[in-house]
C-alpha cells in the first residue's frame, strides 16, 4: 500500500457521515492501547467544528484525530490520535498528527498544545514537532478533559491509584517550531 493513495485532510461538515466509523477505530484501538473510546456524537460535532483530521482511502476511513479547546483557548488537547491496525507504519499517523497541529495551530496560535499518551510512538511524533515532556498538572486543569479519560482501559487502577497515569503529557507552547 502506497501511503500517497491515503488523502490527510481537515474535516469539513460535510464529513459529519464518518463520525460512526471514526467511534469504530477508536474503540477497537482502545481494545490494545491507553486510547479513550468517544461516543459517535462527540467525534460528529468535532468533524462539523473543522476540529478533526482524517486519513482516506477513497471513501473509507483509516485514520482519524480531533483537538479541543479548554480554559478559554489556553490549551488545545490532541486526542484520539489512531490508525487503522492494517494501514500503521506508512506515515499516517505522522502525517494526522501534523494535519492537528496546523489546523489548530490556524486557529488558536497563542494556545498552548498538549498531548496525554502511553504510545511511545506518538511521544517520539510530539518530541520531533517539538513537543516537551511536562508533569501533568502543567496540562489543562479544566475537569471535562479529564473525565475523558473515564472511558480509557487503565481508568479504574488509575482511581485506586491517583497519580499513577500511564500516559505521558507534552506541551508545545506558542510560537515554538513544530
Ligand atoms: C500511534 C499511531 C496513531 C501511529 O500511527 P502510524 O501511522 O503507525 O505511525 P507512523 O507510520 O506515522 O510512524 C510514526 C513513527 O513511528 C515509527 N514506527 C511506526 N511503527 C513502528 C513500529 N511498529 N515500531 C517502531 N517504530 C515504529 C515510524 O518509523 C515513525 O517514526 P519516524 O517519523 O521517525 O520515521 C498508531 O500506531 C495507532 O493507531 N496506535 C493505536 C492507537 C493509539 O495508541 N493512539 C495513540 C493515542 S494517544
Amino acid at each position: 500500500m502506497d501511503e500517497s493513495e491515503v488523502v490527510v485532510r481537515v474535516a469539513t461538515e460535510a464529513d459529519a457521515g464518518f463520525a460512526d466509523a471514526a467511534a469504530a477505530l477508536i474503540a477497537a484501538a482502545a481494545r490494545n492501547h491507553d486510547v479513550a473510546r468517544r461516543p459517535p456524537e462527540l467525534l460528529r460535532a468535532k468533524i462539523q467544528a473543522g476540529q478533526a483530521v482524517l486519513a482516506l482511502d477513497g471513501d473509507e476511513l483509516v485514520g482519524f484525530g480531533f483537538w479541543s479547546l479548554w480554559q478559554g483557548g489556553r490549551f488545545v488537547s490532541h486526542s484520539g490520535l489512531v490508525v487503522r491496525a492494517d494501514r500503521r507504519g506508512i506515515a499516517l499517523g505522522s502525517r494526522l498528527k501534523l494535519a492537528l497541529v496546523a489546523s489548530s495551530r490556524e486557529r488558536h496560535p497563542d494556545a498552548v498544545l498538549m498531548s496525554l499518551s502511553s504510545s511511545p510512538l506518538v511521544q517520539a511524533m510530539n518530541h520531533a514537532l517539538g513537543f516537551v515532556r511536562v508533569p501533568l498538572d502543567q496540562l489543562t486543569t479544566d475537569p471535562e478533559f479529564w473525565r475523558g479519560c473515564e472511558s480509557c482501559r487503565n481508568h479504574s487502577e488509575l482511581c485506586t491509584h491517583p497519580g499513577h497515569c500511564h500516559c505521558i503529557g507534552m506541551i508545545l507552547r506558542p510560537g515554538e517550531p513544530a
